[in-house]
């Protein structure tokens, strides 16, 4: 056992205009290990499988436990959370990319404020004046809670963007994280007062008719969000939507 190895090949690229390369790195098999622990263990001991002394491998990770949303990564090709991937259940050699839709920052880190300003874009939150006490918030059906409990799950990890084809520079397209967080804050009793803004939001071009219903966001998401029914929902609303203001003018 005490010999048994676990072979990773890793994509580097030393700043954002940098030239990626590819390094090898063997560590010595222990039960329970991930993709985030191996990388610790390689940064302890920046050492490439030739003997070569390399730069610690630079990644984003917080809570190690599948809740924050920052190790998203492509390992063995797919977009997945890296302190969830154990290595027992990965093929070998073990590919780790950085994901390929957003500028890599260094090695496997990204800048993925492209959904942040997406949900900026699409007004993702709940309108409320802090300035004094408001009472408890009105309260919400089970029926509800059942719908949007799912939904508010997302931990941004921006896996939906990475795999869904209508994400690129030319549709300018929100993708299925925002559209589903959209569909969250409107059914909330609160949220709701911004609803035609969300709604607005996601008319012309890089709104909801880009999506072409893939599927591929729903099949990837960690957290099992279900992003076209989310989709189909919203789609609906902000057809009505269109049509409402189409009488209004
Ligand atoms: S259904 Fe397809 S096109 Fe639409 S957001 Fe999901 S992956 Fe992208
Ligand atoms: S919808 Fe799912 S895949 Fe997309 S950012 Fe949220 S958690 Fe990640
Ligand atoms: S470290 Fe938070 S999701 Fe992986």
């Amino acid at each position: 056992m005490a010999d048994k190895k676990v072979l990773f090949k890793i994509k580097r690229q030393a700043s954002p205009s940098a030239e990626p390369v590819w390094e090898e790195f063997e560590l010595n098999w222990h039960p329970g290990m991930n993709v985030i622990s191996s990388l610790m263990e390689i940064a302890a001991n920046p050492q490439t499988k030739d003997g070569k002394t390399t730069a610690p491998v630079t990644y984003d990770s917080n809570c190690l436990e599948e809740v924050c949303g920052s190790c998203a990564m492509l390992i063995n090709g797919r977009a997945r959370m890296a302190c969830s991937a154990l290595i027992d259940k990965l093929e070998q050699p073990i590919r780790i990319e950085p994901l390929s839709k957003f500028p890599v920052v260094r090695d496997l880190a990204v800048d993925r404020s492209v959904l942040f300003e997406n949900l900026k874009a699409v007004k993702a939150w709940v309108p409320v004046d802090g300035t004094y006490d408001l009472g408890s918030g009105p309260r919400q059906s089970m029926q509800n809670q059942e719908m949007t409990y799912p939904l508010s799950r997302c931990i941004s990890c921006c896996c939906c963007m990475e795999v869904c084809p209508q994400f690129n520079e030319d549709t300018g397209f929100v993708g299925a994280a925002a559209i589903s967080q959209v569909r969250l804050f409107n059914a909330h009793p609160t949220g709701a007062a911004l609803k035609q803004d969300r709604l607005a939001a996601l008319m012309g071009d890089g709104g909801i008719q880009e999506c072409g219903y893939a599927q591929n966001c729903v099949e990837i998401c960690p957290k099992d969000i279900p992003l076209t029914q989310s989709i189909s929902q919203v789609a609906g609303d902000v057809m009505k939507q269109a049509i409402t203001d189409l009488f209004r003018k």
